[in-house]
């Protein structure tokens, strides 16, 4: 694991838009990974700002998104899809085709589930998977549990994390009980990873990532096993390392 400490949260936005544009610069038919959250807003923001300088060029770019809150349609303002077209899909040249994100409104979704991951093997597997942190150790929606799913799989939300995602609904009662996510297998199997981490609230779960003892009680002490993980927090996240 690299552990990167950046002076504040648009250094960390900066580096993390700059890892994905040079591995875009590699490799023009990158297939990569998302994240929603917080977090990664900046990082969105500057590679938009990249893309408009013409630093950038998605066009051949294939994307997959972690996860999705179950029975949110694509158009509700609180769902990942209507996320991700606000902060990045509407203002670059991603081609609407090599967008993926779960569809949590299907009829079937463990057949949904079981397509989401085969369509990434048919991608060729994804080669830069961008991860948050919540503060609870979740990964994608991987939540503490005494088994993890490999695959890409329907999850109950824990209490905490509905708690803490309440600040983005209008009540309590409307946040979302379960998602799908990308399972803990699908995330380990990424060749690269970076985890992005900001502020004085994931300093505690960042501590248990990257020398906390490995347990799925706490998923994300896992990314301790992959062998290319980068870790870029503020010196808020980092402050208990
Ligand atoms: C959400 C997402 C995660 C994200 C995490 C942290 O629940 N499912 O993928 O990493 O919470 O979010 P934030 O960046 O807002 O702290």
């Amino acid at each position: 694991m690299i552990v990167k400490i950046l002076e504040n949260y648009m250094e960390l936005s900066k580096i993390a838009a700059s890892m994905v544009a040079g591995e875009i610069k590699r490799n023009d038919k990158l297939v990569l990974g998302l994240a929603t959250g917080s977090t990664p807003e900046g990082m969105y923001a500057e590679l938009i700002r990249k893309f408009k300088a013409g630093e950038v060029d998605f066009t051949d770019v294939t994307t997959f998104n972690l996860d999705e809150y179950a029975s949110l349609a694509p158009d509700h303002p609180q769902s990942y899809h209507f996320f991700m077209n606000k902060h990045l899909f509407d203002h670059i040249n991603i081609k609407p085709e090599n967008i993926n994100i779960p569809d949590g409104c299907s009829s079937d979704l463990d057949h949904e589930c079981y397509e989401y991951d085969l369509r990434i093997e048919e991608a060729g597997g994804i080669g830069l998977q961008i991860l948050g942190i919540g503060t609870n150790g979740h990964i994608g929606f991987n939540e503490p549990a005494e088994m993890l799913c490999v695959h890409t799989h329907l999850v109950d939300l824990s209490d905490e994390t509905i708690k803490v995602n309440s600040r983005f609904f209008e009540s309590f009662d409307q946040v979302p009980r379960k998602a799908v996510t990308m399972g803990m297998g699908t995330i380990m199997h990424a060749e690269k990873i970076v985890l992005l981490a900001s502020g004085k609230s994931k300093a505690a779960a960042i501590r248990q990532t990257v020398s906390g003892g490995l347990t799925t009680a706490f998923p994300a002490s896992l990314l301790q096993l992959h062998k290319n993980v980068t870790v870029l927090l503020d010196r808020e996240a980092a402050s208990l390392i």
